[in-house]
């Protein structure tokens, strides 16, 4: 395949609209993956980054929750398709679950750098009350006692689908279900760099014993066997809580920003209960009551939401310094000292460009612009010497996953890595394994 460029990326992905994260791998619209490309997308075009928002709340359910997968056509060769997830969402179809809540900071975003302010805020004060009613769905379904943690209830809901920290609250789930055959990732990319069937097993009894309920958000956030607060997303959602109360201040909404701005405080002191004695912060076993046992890349994004005090910033890159000198490429998923690191293999140690622009983000608000300009020149070599991979093995830079990834190449273009029309080299999929 020729060399491509970003632009050549996201028009080949696109699908009228949205756009796929990577036509092989994942025909359809993933949430947080169209939070980032309209990021990008609203570098070239502010009109198509709102269409990708709107496309994705198309899919929001009454209840608030905005679906991870929208299965808007029907595509060949992915599974769990619409038929395996059987939810009441009919128009257009989704899954049951969630992801990471980057819509809201992405909208704020574009409107913030808009060039044609007027328009962009004409789009956004539609979306704003769907924007809002995903985070009251957050904080109140999915944070039943009022805690200011919120929980997921199923590991693909956290983005990071195989990382080691929930191998332990996996273990409890007692698997009912053997899908291992209908699985179509492992055979469109290498299996080692896939999670294994054992996972699948535990994540689809997930979804069975959901289903069984009739997709009742509440009950299945009090009833899952995997309750567990992700530290990713605790980070995340108090960032966009913050960026949304933002934007309803912009658009003149100040009831939605005192709210969103309470909600972002309890989540933020919340955190003091995910520090792991090392000082690294962790996701929380809901159930067990225990913090994870492994220390993650997301681990860092407490900065990236701006809840973290100096001195606890300065400790996070005493850390990265750390794991720095242990990889060639930061930032892996998992920390390389830990026995469970695999370079290889999907969130057990893989760099992924969309994690390293928000750590970037929270290391450059308290001050550390040496590891935000580091990860962005890491980020910028694997890329251009390697395309636009799903994920890269830290040690050896190499490309791994799926190819021409429409994340990888929205975050080249907001760090302006290559030129819209600047090829960069790149290989194509892999053959089917
Ligand atoms: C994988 C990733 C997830 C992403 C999806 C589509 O499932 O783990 O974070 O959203 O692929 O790119």
């Amino acid at each position: 395949m020729p060399a491509q460029t970003v632009r050549a990326i996201l028009a080949a992905n696109d699908r009228g609209g949205y756009t796929v994260p990577n036509n092989r791998v994942y025909p359809f619209q993933w949430n947080w993956d169209s939070a980032f490309v309209a990021m990008g997308f609203a570098l070239l075009d502010e009109d198509r980054a709102f269409t990708e928002l709107e496309r994705l709340f198309e899919a929001q359910w009454p209840d608030g929750m905005v679906p991870h997968i929208v299965f808007h056509v029907d595509a060949e060769g992915y599974y769990p398709g619409p038929e395996h997830w059987g939810t009441p969402a009919t128009a257009p179809r989704s899954s049951g679950i969630t992801q990471p809540p980057v819509a809201a900071s992405a909208a704020w975003r574009i409107v913030e750098a808009a060039r044609d302010r007027v328009a962009a805020e004409a789009r956004a004060r539609a979306l704003l009350p769907k924007l809002f009613a995903s985070h009251a769905w957050w904080h109140e379904v999915r944070d039943p006692d009022g805690s200011g943690l919120v929980r997921v209830v199923n590991p693909w809901e956290t983005g990071r689908d195989n990382s080691p920290e929930w191998d332990a609250p996996l273990a409890a789930v007692v698997p009912t279900v053997s899908v291992g055959h209908l699985r179509q990732d492992n055979k469109r990319v290498d299996p080692k760099e896939r999670p294994t069937d054992d996972f699948y097993n535990r994540v689809m009894t997930l979804v069975t014993a959901a289903r069984a309920t009739g997709w009742d958000n509440r009950r299945i956030a009090v009833e899952s066997a995997f309750r567990v607060c992700d530290i990713g997303i605790q980070s995340i959602l108090i960032r966009a809580d913050r960026d949304l109360a933002a934007l309803a201040r912009a658009l003149a909404e100040p009831g939605m920003a005192a709210r969103l701005e309470a909600w972002a405080d309890r989540s933020a002191a919340a955190l003091a209960g995910l520090v792991a004695p090392d000082g690294s912060w962790r996701s929380k076993d809901l159930v067990s009551g225990r913090l994870a046992d492994a220390s993650v890349s997301a681990g860092f994004l407490p900065l990236y939401a701006r809840a973290a005090s100096q001195a606890e910033a300065d400790a996070a890159a005493a850390r990265f310094r750390a794991w720095a000198g242990r990889v060639a490429r930061m930032v892996p998923s998992t920390d390389p000292g830990d026995p469970r690191f695999d370079p290889h293999r999907y969130w057990r140690g893989p760099v992924w460009s969309v994690v390293n622009f928000m750590i970037a983000d929270g290391f450059a608000h308290y001050g550390h612009d040496d590891i935000a300009a580091r990860i962005r020149r890491d980020t910028g070599q694997l890329t251009t010497r390697h395309g636009f991979a799903e994920y890269f093995d830290p040690v050896t830079g190499a490309p791994l996953g799926g190819r021409d990834f429409s994340w990888t190449a929205a975050i080249a273009l907001l760090w302006n890595l290559v030129g819209v029309d600047q090829p960069v080299g790149g290989e194509s999929d892999p053959p089917a394994a």
